[in-house]
């Protein structure tokens, strides 16, 4: 066993066991953030403020939702809603919350993707951001089942379903996922296990990974330019400070997040006193009925794009049919950011802007994306089916041919 030596206080006594104090000291004062850069980079403060206030906007909503089929509607819609002193003010934050997390992570993801920032020593970053991302993705779905409105069962229907399309195991699969064969009272228990308990400290550990990662390669900045930033502290310490081109985290840095902190709370408390009906579906507050299935199912906005692709593939091709297309493409989709690092082979850390063919990659993807959230909330008949198989197929070939765009960059760069 380690010695320790005799702890003067309590705070002494844990951290010489677990470097705790020690650790967030030097994370506030020998942290070194480069001077250019501008509001995106205080995307991942705004995560972490907004995954606070879900935190414990959630704890106060755990006091009185009721997790079982026959109580759960009522418990948040009456009990919650009505009943509770400032009940609908939690409820309407952690559900504001949940939405706008998703819109902050695509400013930050596309944000990292605009400026290379996932590239050769930020992989971690990067892979840790995305987990993150997948996380996220199984918090809101699993937290969009528990009000058990019409919406929450027939979403937490048709996605478990998704999982009956792998072979050989996926009808047991979709089984043991529910608990049952259809979405009953045991999904909806096991589901209010993940969100509250399990996925939450995943994502807390992941969050203090993703921050580890950062430490050592520094975050990115503006230009993508590298600089040794020991040398740059050192400057910034013996009073050069206009010629040093970093700032202690501490206090100079957070106070420019602040300020877009500050911005974001009035953006943040607007929707969630004057349009919290955008982050909730009408549908979803009428009761959940296994036997009313409703006219149009969809899911929230932030997952609208992926559930295009899903549908994208309606036809047989190959002789593989079109919901096993759509599967594979779906299953795609969902994992292929994660290989940005390896799939962009140009080493040129840029903004997109300034890479000849690599902007033109990026706006199409970003144009693709909209298309693809846009007619993921329409009925996928008529021309609204081919256009979402012409933007699903587009998007699979943005990054099928990602890799050659970028090598052929590379090769045209080193040329000049
Ligand atoms: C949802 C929880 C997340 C939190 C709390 C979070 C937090 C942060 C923070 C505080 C930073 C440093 C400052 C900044 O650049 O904003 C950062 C950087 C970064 N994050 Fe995240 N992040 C999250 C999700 C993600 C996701 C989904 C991705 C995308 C895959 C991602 C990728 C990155 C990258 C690449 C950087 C480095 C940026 C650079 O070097 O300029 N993060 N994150």
């Amino acid at each position: 066993m380690a010695e320790f030596k005799k702890a003067d206080s309590m705070l002494e006594w844990f951290d010489q066991r677990l470097g705790v104090v020690n650790f967030a000291k030097v994370m506030m004062t020998e942290y070194w953030i480069p001077k250019n850069i501008n509001f995106l980079w205080a995307m991942g403060v705004l995560l972490t403020v907004l995954f606070t206030f879900l935190l414990v906007s959630g704890i106060f909503l755990l006091m009185y939702y009721k997790p079982d089929v026959n109580l759960a509607f009522d418990s948040v819609n009456y009990t919650i809603m009505q009943e509770v002193s400032y009940g609908w003010l939690f409820r309407h934050i952690h559900a504001v919350g949940a939405s706008v997390v998703f819109l902050i992570i695509y400013i930050h993801m596309f944000t990292g993707i605009y400026y290379g920032s996932y590239k050769k020593g930020r992989e971690m970053i990067w892979v840790s951001g995305m987990l993150l991302f997948v996380l996220f993705s199984a918090e809101g779905f699993s937290g969009y089942m528990l009000p058990w409105g019409q919406m929450s069962y027939w979403a937490a229907y048709v996605i478990t379903e998704i999982f009956g399309g792998i072979p050989f195991i996926g009808d047991e699969l979709v089984v043991w996922i529910r608990g049952n064969f259809y979405v009953s009272d045991s999904t909806l228990t096991r589901f209010f296990m993940l969100h509250v308990l399990l996925i939450p400290l995943v994502i807390i550990g992941t969050i203090v990974f993703h921050f580890y990662a950062l430490r050592f390669p520094h975050v990115n900045n503006e230009a993508g330019e590298f600089f040794d930033f020991e040398e740059e502290a050192e400057k910034y310490l013996a009073g050069n400070k206009k010629e040093s081109k970093v700032v202690p985290f501490w206090p100079v840095f957070l106070s420019k997040d602040f300020l877009v902190l500050g911005f974001f709370m009035v953006f943040f408390f607007y929707l969630v006193f004057f349009h919290y009906g955008f982050a909730m579906d009408a549908i979803n507050f009428d009761k959940a009925d296994g036997l009313k299935t409703p006219a149009h199912i969809y899911p929230e906005w932030y997952f609208l794009w992926s559930y295009e692709v899903l549908r994208g593939f309606f036809f047989e091709i190959a002789g593989i049919s079109g919901k096993d297309l759509g599967l594979i493409a779906f299953g795609i989709a969902n994992v292929i950011f994660f290989l940005m690092p390896w799939l962009d082979r140009s080493p040129m850390v840029k903004p997109a802007n300034q890479r000849p063919y690599f902007k033109y990659w990026f706006w199409f993807m970003m144009v693709d994306l909209i298309v693809l959230t846009v007619y993921g909330k329409l009925p996928p008949t008529g021309a609204n089916a081919w256009v979402g198989f012409a933007s699903s197929l587009t998007f699979l070939t943005l990054f099928a041919t990602l890799p050659f765009i970028t090598k052929a960059e590379a090769k045209k760069v080193k040329e000049k």
